[in-house]
């Protein structure tokens, strides 16, 4: 049968070709992301409908895909952009990109220490790397995960089986209503009923009331209820607050209390300088969540769990099976398959290990001291602005306000500002509620947007607010 299509093994023209033709394409995706819209949906269904299509029996050119992926991308929230100020940005610093090629294409296994013992060596010191930036003992240990809702997922599993063992319903877990919905969703996915899930208030800078937990934990107790873990936040998705982990830790540890910190937004500004005095209390926590595709401005798909007694987070995850006993670990060679709920899966820790050893830690500090004071200085702008109530200081790099009117006013107003300031195309805003209350908000995160962008939100926001207000 005679046939057109690609073999799976290109000879090496080909495969330069390919590898030419992709490498094209994202070259010139960043060359022009200065220039890019903040975000384009304009005609999407359309495109979206000619992606509904069969498999193919022959395949195509790879010129002609990309010609069909180019606009595919270009449709979206531009989240590698400039101009990306919603939800929490990530960025993709692009040796990490480089990472996912080489690890892809070298295929190894790194699932268990035996089948590539030097590569599972690099994320293993990936991962230590990590610990010791959140001040984490030695004996602590870690994963890497897809991002942090797995994070929290196996830190909710961990903490369950060393707290309660195998008759958990009756445990108590403990967060605050500014606490991100992975939390809740992940302890479900651990078995938990909804009575194990208390959900406590937040001071006036959205930071958990411990007076709350203290009293919370004393009454599920006196109930006949096991209170085994709070998760405390460092930098919420609404407004980047930090709770008071000395006061948590204090309180956990009167009532045996795991202590995870979400840390997946907040956690890398401790490399910043005053990052250790901000986040004091997170070094003593039992486990933590860290996301670097968020504060280490990776491509989307890198979250991180680190537990600080790293045996625990084994016997929580260890299985085995005589079909792996070639590679069976041994303690000193435990791979992340002993630590972690997956087997196969991604080189991940080239992921972190190129662009740390390419670019230094200083690059990233760098950037999340800037990332600080931008906030900062728009903090500053909208608190000057009469049209604004700005809802807290920054804690970390996130301002959240509303438009300054009457209750109904704003609520109408409010998506209206947004939609106006995004329809600009620098810079793309999210909105949330804060207390039942309609809020937008700027997270200054990703490592391409400086002071220009953040100049052009204020000025857009400050502009069509006067227009509405007037
Ligand atoms: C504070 C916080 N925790 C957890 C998560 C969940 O992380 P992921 O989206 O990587 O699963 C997020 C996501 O934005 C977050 O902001």
């Amino acid at each position: 049968m005679s046939r057109t299509s690609p073999p799976l093994e290109p000879g090496p023209d080909q495969l330069e070709a390919h590898t030419r033709a992709v490498v094209e394409l994202a070259l010139e995706e960043l060359r022009t992301l200065d220039r890019q819209p903040s975000f384009d949906l304009e005609g999407v269904e359309e495109l979206r409908a000619s992606f509904r299509e069969p498999v193919p029996e022959e395949g195509h050119p790879i010129e002609a895909l990309l010609a069909r992926l180019r606009p595919a991308i270009a449709k979206s929230y531009n989240t590698a952009g400039p101009g990306y100020l919603a939800y929490i940005p990530g960025g993709g610093v692009y040796a990490a990109a480089l990472a996912d090629f080489l690890a892809a294409t070298t295929n190894r296994y790194v699932g268990v220490t035996g089948a590539a013992p030097v590569l599972a060596q690099i994320e293993q010191t990936a991962v230590s790397w990590l610990c010791k930036l959140m001040g984490l003992p030695a004996g602590s240990r870690g994963i890497l995960t897809s991002g942090g809702s797995l994070s929290s997922f196996s830190a909710i599993v961990t903490a369950r089986h060393e707290c309660l063992g195998e008759e958990f319903a009756a445990g108590s877990i403990y967060f605050s209503d500014q606490t991100h919905y992975c939390v809740t969703k992940s302890a479900r996915l651990a078995g938990f009923p909804r009575a194990s899930l208390r959900q406590l208030p937040t001071d006036a800078r959205f930071r958990l009331d411990t007076r709350a937990l203290d009293a919370a934990a004393r009454e599920d107790r006196a109930r006949g209820r096991r209170p085994f873990l709070v998760v405390a936040n460092v930098g919420t998705t609404n407004t980047g607050a930090i709770d008071p982990l000395p006061e948590v830790l204090e309180i956990a540890r009167e009532h045996g209390l795991w202590v995870h910190a979400d840390a997946a937004y907040g956690g890398f500004f401790r490399l910043a300088p005053g990052g250790e005095a901000l986040l004091r209390g997170v070094e003593e926590c039992d486990s933590i969540t860290l996301d670097p595709h968020k504060g280490l401005f990776l491509p989307y798909g890198l979250g991180a769990l680190l537990v600080r007694d790293g045996a625990a987070l084994v016997r929580a995850h260890s299985e085995s099976a005589s079909y792996v006993q070639d590679v069976a670990a041994e303690e000193g060679s435990l791979g992340f398959a002993d630590l972690s709920p997956e087997l196969s899966r991604d080189f991940r820790g080239l992921r972190v290990w190129l662009p740390l050893m390419l670019h230094g830690l200083g690059a990233f500090r760098e950037q999340l001291a800037e990332k600080l004071a931008l906030a900062r200085w728009f903090h500053e702008e909208l608190r000057k602005d009469p049209s604004f109530e700005v809802l807290d200081e920054p804690q970390l790099s996130i301002v959240a306000f509303r438009l300054r009117a009457p209750e109904a006013d704003a609520e109408r107003l409010g998506p209206e500002l947004q939609r106006r300031v995004n329809a600009r195309r620098r810079v793309f805003l999210s909105s949330t509620r804060i207390r039942g209350r309609y809020a937008l908000r700027v997270c200054v995160l990703s490592f391409r947007t400086h002071e220009d962008r953040v100049r052009d939100a204020a000025q857009a926001l400050k502009e069509e607010a006067r227009a509405l207000l007037a």
